[in-house]
């Protein structure tokens, strides 16, 4: 039997929010700097990327797994989703985190639960226009793990950028003491953004979601090249996906990266970001054009 304290040792997991807080509480009443990486579990190196930052960043590192509800449409694959509690466990705990704040539906969604939060306008942009209600189920579920776990640091991936757009402006309007920390997208070694959802996909769709990272490159490579009209690149990039037969693109578009408005012209940088439907399962991913000088 093994000795019920591991490695680092200090892994602690907490399923109800009262223990959750008061151990975040404790750590930073002991002058510790909180960060707080928040999951919805099935772990993956672009999650531990934001455990590695946070660990860089601060004193004590807590992660939440939780595969929040009310971010799924009624057709999506919440049911589906991938739960690897156990082997998250060790993961998080290989990578030094201290606290783990896993609740159930119920502790985070009591019966009688009314209340959301939604970032206006934002919220119906890029992946909002796609999935309605998705960014109000984050942003809600987002507030309410900063309220639990009141952290200094949150880290966020730039995979989902529009997420990062939607959240920062939450922070912003509602004056969440709380910074925001966005890390870089990490890749398979073909270029795949890596996602949860990539383990839905079979060898032959698995070949094809290269579609996304390639259409994203060649604007990348256009706007190097010297291309500035923003319409001309998305319909490159757009071209790209012709010739995939099994993927259906959901959205190509190049906006503004805080307002998530179409541009016209690249030359202030922009955000080029993509989703498209490989068999069912929907992947996203996007690059950051850097502004012109
Ligand atoms: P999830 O999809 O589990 O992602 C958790 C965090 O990991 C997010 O900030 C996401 O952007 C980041 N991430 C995922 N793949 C990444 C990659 N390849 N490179 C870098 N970062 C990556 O996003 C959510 O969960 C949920 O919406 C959540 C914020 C937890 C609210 O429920």
């Amino acid at each position: 039997m093994g000795h019920p304290l591991s490695l680092h040792g200090h892994l602690k997991i907490f399923t109800t929010i009262d223990e959750m807080r008061a151990a975040s509480r404790a750590l930073r009443g002991a002058g510790k700097r909180l960060g707080l990486v928040p999951t919805m579990g099935a772990l993956h190196e672009g999650h531990l990327s934001l455990v590695g930052s946070a660990r860089a960043q601060c004193d004590a590192v807590a992660a939440s797994i939780f595969v929040n509800p009310t971010q799924f449409g009624p057709n999506e694959d919440l049911a589906k989703y991938p739960r690897p509690f156990e082997r998250d466990r060790e993961m998080l705990e290989r990578e030094g985190v201290e606290l783990v704040f896993a609740p159930s539906v119920e502790e985070m969604y009591p019966a009688g639960a009314v209340t959301w939060v939604t970032v206006e306008d934002l919220c119906s942009k890029l992946d909002g226009r796609s999935r309605p209600g998705h960014f109000r189920g984050v942003t809600t579920v987002v507030s309410k793990l900063f309220h639990v776990v009141e952290p200094d640091v949150a880290f966020f991936g730039q995979k989902d950028a529009a997420q990062v757009a939607v959240i920062r402006r939450m922070v912003r309007d509602l004056n969440f003491a709380v910074e925001i920390v966005v890390c870089p997208i990490v890749r398979e070694a073909d270029g795949l953004a890596m996602s949860s959802r990539n383990a839905y996909l079979d060898a032959k769709q698995r070949r094809e979601a290269l579609v996304l990272h390639r259409s994203l490159m060649r604007v990348e490579e256009l706007a190097r090249a010297g291309e500035r009209d923003a319409a001309k690149l998305a319909a490159a990039g757009r071209a790209e996906f012709e010739n995939a037969e099994a993927v259906r693109l959901d959205y190509f578009e190049i906006v503004d990266a805080e307002t998530l408005d179409p541009v016209a012209d690249v030359s202030d940088g922009a955000l080029v970001a993509v989703a498209a439907y490989v068999g069912a399962t929907r992947l996203i991913d996007n690059v950051v054009l850097a502004p012109y000088r």
